[in-house]
Parts: C-alpha cells; sequence; structure tokens
C-alpha cells in the first residue's frame, strides 16, 4: 500500500498525543445492544496499538442514515457499551455530542483513553463534507487515523475531510489488511486465480467483472445475476429475475468472456419463494415458466467447487442463491465450503463484505478464510477499480 499507516509514525510523533480514529462501528442493533460486533472486533487492532504506544484514542463513527440530525434509535451509546467489554483493562468513555466545547474537552481530559464521540451523521455537514466541520473535527485529536475501511467510499468531513486539516494522516492496521488483501489480488494474484460472483443483479457488478475478466483465470457467476446470462443465451428463465435492459450487456460479456465465464448448468428453482417446500433441481434449459431459480444447482455447486479447490486465490463476492431460506442456501455454502478448504491448502481466500461475508458468518466459516472484508459498498468500488476517497486523502508514503 502506498499510504502510511500508524506504524510510519514514530513514537514521538505519537506519545501523549490524541489520535483522532474515524472507524465503521456502522452495526447492526437490536433491543438496544450490538447484534453483530465484527466491526467493532476489527478495529481493536489499532486501537490497542495505539493505546500501547501511549496515545489516547478518540473514535468517531457513523451509525445507520440519520440524514444529519440526532436520532436516538442511532446513537452510538451501545457501541461504546460493547466496545468496553472488549477493551476489559479500559473505561470507554462515550459523549453525547461530537464537534461540541464538550467534546473537545473530554479529549483533552488525560484520565480518558479512549473516548467515542456521538454519530457523525447527526451532523449535518458530515455527509456534504462540509469544510467548517472538517475544521471543527480537526481540533478533536493531534493526527488523524482512518480505520474505516467500510466508510472509505463515502468523501465524507470524518472520512475525508478531516484529513486535510489534521496531519500526520494515515490508515490504520484494518484499513492497511483491506487494501493490502485486495489490492494484492487486483494487482498481483497468484494464479489460477478465480473470482465468484453473485448477487441478484448484474448491473451492480458490471464495473467488477469488467475489472475482474482481464486478470482472472475463472470468473463463477452465480446468484440471480446468471438469470440474466440465461437469457442472453436464449433460454427460458420463467419468474426468475431478469435485468432485462442488461441482456444486450450480458451478450457482449458472454462473447468476451469466452471460456473464462463459468454460468450455472443447473439451477434450484420453485413455485416462489414461499414455497421452499417444492424446490427441485434443474437443466438450465429446463427452467419451468411458472418457477423461478432462487439457487444454483448442485451440479452447479459441485463444479464451482471443483475450481475454486485448484485455484492459488480466490475473491467471491455476492451469494449464489437466497441464501437466507434454506434449501435455497446449499450452493452458498458449497462455495462457501470451498473456499474454506482451499485456504486450508494455501490458497488466498478473500471474501467481499455485505451479504457474502454474512453468509460466512452464518456458516461459523470467517476463521477458515484468508480476509473477509468489512466493507460491502467499500469492497465493491475497490474492485471496480476506483478511487476511494478516503484512502486518498491520507499521507503517502515517503
Ligand atoms: C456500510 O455499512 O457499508 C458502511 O458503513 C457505509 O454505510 P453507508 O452505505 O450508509 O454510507
Amino acid at each position: 500500500m502506498n499510504k502510511q499507516t500508524i506504524n510510519d509514525l514514530s513514537d514521538a510523533q505519537v506519545r501523549g498525543k490524541r489520535a483522532l480514529v474515524r472507524v465503521d462501528f456502522n452495526v447492526p442493533l437490536e433491543h438496544g445492544r450490538v447484534a453483530d460486533d465484527t466491526r467493532i472486533r476489527a478495529a481493536l487492532p489499532t486501537i490497542r496499538a495505539l493505546l500501547d504506544r501511549g496515545v489516547r484514542v478518540i473514535l468517531l463513527s457513523h451509525l445507520g442514515r440519520p440524514k444529519g440530525k440526532p436520532e436516538p434509535k442511532y446513537s452510538l451509546e451501545p457501541v461504546a457499551a460493547r466496545l468496553d467489554e472488549l477493551l476489559p483493562n479500559e473505561h470507554v468513555v462515550f459523549v453525547e455530542s461530537t464537534d461540541t466545547d464538550e467534546a473537545i474537552k473530554a479529549t483533552h481530559d488525560p484520565a480518558n483513553r479512549v473516548v467515542l464521540l456521538e454519530n457523525t451523521r447527526f451532523l449535518g455537514g458530515e455527509e456534504t463534507n462540509d469544510e467548517r466541520l472538517a475544521r471543527g473535527l480537526a481540533e478533536l485529536g493531534d493526527f488523524y487515523v482512518n480505520d474505516a475501511f467500510g466508510s472509505a467510499h463515502r468523501a465524507h468531513a470524518s472520512t475525508e475531510g478531516v484529513a486535510r486539516y489534521l496531519q500526520p494522516a494515515v490508515a490504520g492496521l484494518l484499513m492497511q489488511k483491506e487494501l493490502d488483501y485486495l489490492g494484492r489480488a487486483l494487482e498481483n494474484p497468484h494464479h489460477p486465480f478465480v473470482a465468484v460472483l453473485g448477487g441478484a443483479k448484474i448491473s451492480g457488478k458490471i464495473d467488477v467483472i469488467e475489472q475482474l475478466l482481464p486478470k482472472v483465470d475463472h470468473l463463477v457467476i452465480g446468484g440471480a445475476m446468471a438469470c440474466t446470462f440465461f437469457k442472453a443465451m436464449g433460454l427460458e428463465t420463467g419468474k426468475s429475475l431478469v435485468e432485462s435492459d442488461r441482456v444486450d450487456m450480458a451478450k457482449e460479456l458472454l462473447a468476451r468472456g469466452g471460456d473464462k465465464l463459468v454460468l450455472p448448468t443447473d439451477a434450484t428453482v420453485a413455485p416462489s419463494l414461499d414455497a421452499p417446500q417444492s424446490a427441485q433441481a434443474v437443466p438450465r434449459d429446463a427452467i419451468p415458466a411458472d418457477q423461478a431459480m432462487f439457487d444454483v444447482g448442485p451440479k452447479s455447486a459441485a463444479e464451482f467447487a471443483r475450481i475454486i479447490s485448484g485455484a492459488k486465490t480466490v475473491l467471491w463476492n455476492g451469494p449464489m442463491g437466497v441464501f437466507e431460506t434454506k434449501p435455497f442456501d446449499a450452493g452458498t455454502r458449497a462455495v462457501a465450503e470451498a473456499l474454506a478448504a482451499a485456504t486450508g491448502k494455501d490458497a488466498t481466500t478473500i471474501v467481499g463484505g455485505g451479504d457474502s461475508a454474512a453468509a460466512v458468518a452464518d456458516l461459523g466459516l470467517e476463521d477458515k478464510m484468508s480476509h473477509v472484508s468489512t466493507g460491502g459498498g467499500a469492497s465493491l468500488e475497490f474492485l471496480e477499480g476506483k478511487v476511494l476517497p478516503g484512502v486518498a486523502a491520507l499521507d503517502d508514503k515517503r
């Protein structure tokens, strides 16, 4: 990575100072408690590394989409409680405001080693990347650390603007890990390199397909987006989700992708999602007109797993079917298990954030992957080859 990280800062630069650390604590809450703390745990290495160097840590995050004004249901207070549990030797101080005098005072109190400020999206200027707010946020620390990979595709005051007014501005350890894994897959993958893409729509993945096609040995396509390809091949798709305005694009990709593109050869179909008991596997050219594909079929799942097992690098983004509803989870499960097995055979396996990360977590296979990204939208934009504003704003390596 060509950006500086906290490890590039000398002790003289950091000891006794306040690090303003943007994290992505946008986590699901249930009944006032954190329902999934993955993103909080992912930020611990950076927080601990700073504390170990005598740095006081001032944390900023957004949660949900509150639209520029306080909404109690999006308060970060439950997150502070969870973080406090995860840091047993520390007392996490939660401040109910973000850029106020009270907040600044809390950051200057030497007794406060870990401070979490209230949701940045309670502030009108956050999402507009307001310059005055960015300057205000810069008052909260002596240097800036961005560890919020999941929010790095947003040019907001706390992810981008603040770095113009607070230096050094460096990456945290999670940000570094994410960029290293995803960056290496794009720039310097060990071959065979297999990408597995799924999810509902080609439209959301088209730039990723364009970016990956020249680099991969196989591009495996599952999920409902396979149906748009089926349509392009002239097959009956029944009631399956098809993006009719993308059929020509799918045709063009089929022509260009040639043997690299691996599509399902069979499908698990049912009359509707509410009728999983009627699910059946059919060849892809025999999808009944009154049924829809909700998962790749068992032959496809086995073939995908076989291709993955021969890979040295696997990048996976998007489920193979409606994995939340049994039996339409089978394809996604087979892919997740194939990645886990490949990791065991020294392949580098990378799971994009969002739905595929959720599926891997559901299956308890997180620890069996080389890397599970904490960013859904951010990992997709990175794989599309876009510059992430939150990364661009950081200091370059010298
Ligand atoms: C995410 O969950 O993808 C990030 O936290 C970004 O959230 P956003 O899509 O509301 O900007």
